[in-house]
């Protein structure tokens, strides 16, 4: 990413923090790889602090940091930090890793998804602008309860920053808090942190009495303001769930704002990677994730998911499930309608109610209205294919392919038993099971030939309303007599083998 940001703004390191548990997700994945909108917490504090173009990127990684380490970027690396003694130590020991680092070095937690690239900019600015050794990011809050809180003088100066755990009822009350996100001049930083003891209610090494060291050192220390939701971190699954609903408008709001049209916002869930053309319209409850792509003229919903799927200019997609599904342009695809892993639309192409696509490619204009299951099937272009028709691609052993042609008019109710192939311009009968090649332009027909048995109903099932219906329909005048029984003139089948249906 380019960065227009003068050289000097860029920070000589970004220290973000991660190693702690975060026990009150009651959860076995770490905390910070708890996702929203596409991308984990820790991604989403690596995403604000990539435009910064720091000369090193540390995350101190510690419970679960095999796996936290495997999900950073290539930009990115992990200091380990065994035993979690403190922000201070922490920070320490990522300073350790950069021991010539000059310059500004920026320290962030690694649960705050709502941090902006903007105000971290604005923080390094306003510390490189002034000489202070360290500029703290604060904001007031209506409950300030757990954050630490930065205590001023009358004149308003800063005298240092007090843990909750720590403080004096008159302290609590303060609602100005500590946000837990710095620019440090790496220099004194060193020497502070070097000097921290544990003498506290945690018994830990806080990062933030760095602040009344250099303040009663007589060093210059700043604040930069934040908006109060930016600086919110993420402890629990109602936490991490309020985080997410205010990604989500900030990420729907950004494509308003560039064009596309969004009906319901607080129900239109995208992903941080989705790319959506301008004119391109979002329907109520719709869910766009991972890659998915949008092109102009498409309308999606309402009530989709779609993951991973490329969706063409003027596409129509309605109440479906879309999981790396490739969708032509002006395709028409639901309303009910699930398309799997492997399914390829060609342009204008139809898959319609109650139908399931997977590995399969269906050509231009080619329709699959209603009622199908196409699994592992190639069908040209401008066939369709009759309602209620399954591709029977698993012999219990193995998967096959069916190939129907171009052109192709497939009857309701088939079964093509692969592999097996219809050919172009070919057409097959309704109720077919289709196990044999069927060549171009033939008509397979693979099922039983109809045979009537009359007067079945009035000698088998007499004095019911069906029988009755067939004599009024043999003889509409009425003559009155019942119908006389009997045996079927050729041994019909028995009771038995009839079907009713009910
Ligand atoms: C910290 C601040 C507090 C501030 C709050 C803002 C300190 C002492 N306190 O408190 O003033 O209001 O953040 O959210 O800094 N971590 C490590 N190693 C450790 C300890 C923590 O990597 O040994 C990481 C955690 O994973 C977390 C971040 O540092 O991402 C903050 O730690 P946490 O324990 O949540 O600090 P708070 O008590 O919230
Ligand atoms: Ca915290």
């Amino acid at each position: 990413m380019s960065d227009p940001r003068p050289a000097t703004h860029r920070p000589a390191a970004v220290v973000i923090l991660a190693a702690g548990e975060g026990t009150r997700m009651r959860s076995t994945t770490p905390k910070v790889l708890h996702r929203l909108l596409g991308r984990t917490l820790l991604g989403h504090v690596l995403a604000a602090c990539e435009p910064l173009a720091a000369g090193h990127t540390l995350v101190v990684v510690g419970h679960g940091r095999e796996a936290v380490t495997a999900s950073l970027p290539g930009h990115a690396r992990s200091v380990v930090q065994h035993d979690q003694h403190g922000t201070g130590h922490a920070t320490r020991l990522a300073l350790e890793d950069i021991p010539a680092a000059q310059g500004t070095i920026v320290v962030l937690p690694g649960d705050a998804p709502l941090l902006t690239t903007d105000t971290l900019a604005r923080l390094i600015a306003a510390h490189e602008a002034s000489t202070a050794v360290a500029t703290v990011l604060t904001t007031e809050v209506a409950d300030p309860t757990g954050y630490g809180r930065v205590i001023r003088t009358a004149a308003g100066d800063v005298v240092r920053i007090v843990e909750h755990a720590d403080a004096t009822p008159a302290e609590r009350a303060v609602r100005e808090i500590n946000a837990g996100v710095y620019a440090f001049t790496a220099e004194p930083l060193r020497q502070a942190l070097g000097a921290l003891s544990t003498d506290n209610v945690q018994g830990e090494e806080y990062l933030t009495d760095v602040i009344g060291m250099y303040v009663d050192k007589g060093l210059p220390v700043r604040i930069a303001a934040a908006g109060p939701r930016e600086t919110e971190g993420v402890n629990d699954r109602a936490q991490l769930a309020a985080a997410a609903r205010v990604i989500r408008d900030r990420i729907v709001t950004g494509w308003m704002r560039s064009g596309v049209a969004v009906l319901d916002p607080e129900t239109v869930w995208i992903d941080v990677d989705v790319r959506l053309e301008p004119d391109t319209t979002v329907l109520p409850n719709v869910q766009l994730q991972g890659a998915t792509t949008v092109a102009a003229g498409a309308t999606i919903g309402p009530d989709c998911t779609l993951i991973d799927t490329v969706v063409g200019a003027g596409a129509r997609v309605q109440r479906a499930h879309c999981d790396r599904a490739e969708i032509g342009a002006d395709v028409s695809v639901g309303p009910y309608c699930y398309l799997r892993p492997g399914t390829r639309l060609g342009p204008a192409a139809k898959a319609g109610s109650f139908v399931e696509i997977k590995a399969s490619e269906i050509g231009a204009g080619s329709k699959v209205p209603h009622l199908s299951y196409v699994g592992d099937a190639t069908v040209g272009e401008h066939s369709n294919i009759g309602a209620g028709t399954v591709f029977v691609n698993y012999d219990g052993v193995a998967k096959h392919r069916t190939v129907i042609g171009s052109h192709a008019r497939t009857g309701a109710d088939n079964m093509f038993v692969a592999p097996v192939t219809v050919g172009d311009g070919a057409y097959t009968a309704a109720g077919s099971v289709i196990a044999q090649d069927v060549p171009a332009g033939a008509l397979g027909i693979g099922r039983a030939r109809q045979r009537n048995i009359e007067g079945w109903v009035e000698r088998r099932r007499a004095g019911t309303a069906a029988a009755n219906a067939a004599a009024r329909a043999a003889d509409p005048q009425g003559s009155g007599h019942p119908p006389d029984g009997g045996q079927p003139p050729d041994g019909g089948p028995a009771d038995g083998e009839v079907g009713t249906g009910r």
